[in-house]
């Protein structure tokens, strides 16, 4: 898989890791990279050899830095009514596998929004998240207004959102917007570390968690637990299931087969 923005590396372990390779830049993204973004994401959550991705930034000085300011310069109202980077995002919350976000310094504007729309963030001691949007005239457009108060309480993204107020890797972690904080160095290994354990878990059982949480987000209560019940059912005719179950009993480890 070649990508003009970006590194693509699958281990045998199923771990992906995709890596923004514009450094130079600060791995700021350009149109073409969103579109890249949404295409790896697509591919990956059918490839059976991927079970797991964490996407980082080239380089020690940034995660993204944003959408790229370039092309934002001449971006007009009929421009914006196909978001690529909303679009994206959309893509990596739908995706069945897994996403972590190694946030490996800083993740600004549309980094920092790329980082909220994946399952986990791990923050390198020197990252820092912020949406300056405000104080450029624009508002976060893929999807920041939208999730980081779900993520992090209202109050706390209007800080971020209409005073710009910038969040580092340790009180990300203190605000609940990261899970980890650890040295630059260890950031990948720590997201490794993290995929193993889900790896260890049921493939079917994560996918279909993750769909729930997700639609949990704009699903009635009634409806979320109808979806939840039906989807329990699902997973209890699956060899999955059998092999979790009969690995506790017999005092084994599982090895799940995804089916
Ligand atoms: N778009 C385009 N180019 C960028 C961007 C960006 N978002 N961010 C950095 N660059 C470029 C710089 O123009 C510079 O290019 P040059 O070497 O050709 O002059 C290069 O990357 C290095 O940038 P520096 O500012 O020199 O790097 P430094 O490490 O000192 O600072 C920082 C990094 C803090 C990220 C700074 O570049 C910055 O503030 N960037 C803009 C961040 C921003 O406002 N993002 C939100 C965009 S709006 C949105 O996402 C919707």
């Amino acid at each position: 898989m070649t990508y003009q923005n970006y590194l693509v590396d699958v281990g045998p372990d199923k771990i992906a890791l995709l890596t923004v390779n514009r450094p130079e830049k600060r791995n700021a993204m350009s149109a073409e990279a969103w579109r890249e973004l949404e295409h790896f994401f697509a591919w990956a959550d059918q490839a059976p050899e991927v079970g797991m991705v964490i996407l980082t930034g080239a380089g020690n000085k940034a995660f993204i830095a944003g959408a790229d300011l370039n092309s934002l310069a001449g971006r007009r109202p009929a421009d914006c009514l196909k978001n690529a980077a909303q679009s994206a995002l959309r893509r990596i919350e739908r995706c069945a596998k897994p996403v972590i976000a190694a946030v490996n310094s800083y993740a600004f504007g549309g980094g920092c929004e790329t980082a909220i729309a994946c399952d986990f963030r791990v923050a390198s001691e020197n990252a820092v998240f912020a949406l300056p949007e405000t104080g450029l005239g624009i508002i976060p457009g893929a999807g920041g207004t939208q999730r980081l108060s779900r993520l992090i309480g209202l109050g706390r993204a209007k800080d971020m959102v209409l005073l710009g107020r910038s969040v580092s890797g340790p009180e990300a972690v203190r605000i609940g917007l990261a899970t980890a904080c650890v040295p630059q160095e260890k950031l990948l290994e720590e997201a490794r570390q993290m995929a193993a354990q889900m790896l260890k878990r049921g493939p079917l059982a994560l996918q279909m968690a993750k769909h729930l949480l997700q639609a949990s987000l704009s699903s009635s209560e009634d409806v979320g637990l109808l979806m939840e019940n039906m989807a329990f059912g699902a997973l209890c005719g699956t060899q999955d299931k059998r092999e979790g179950v009969m690995s506790f009993l017999e005092k084994r480890n599982p090895s799940y087969q995804g089916k």
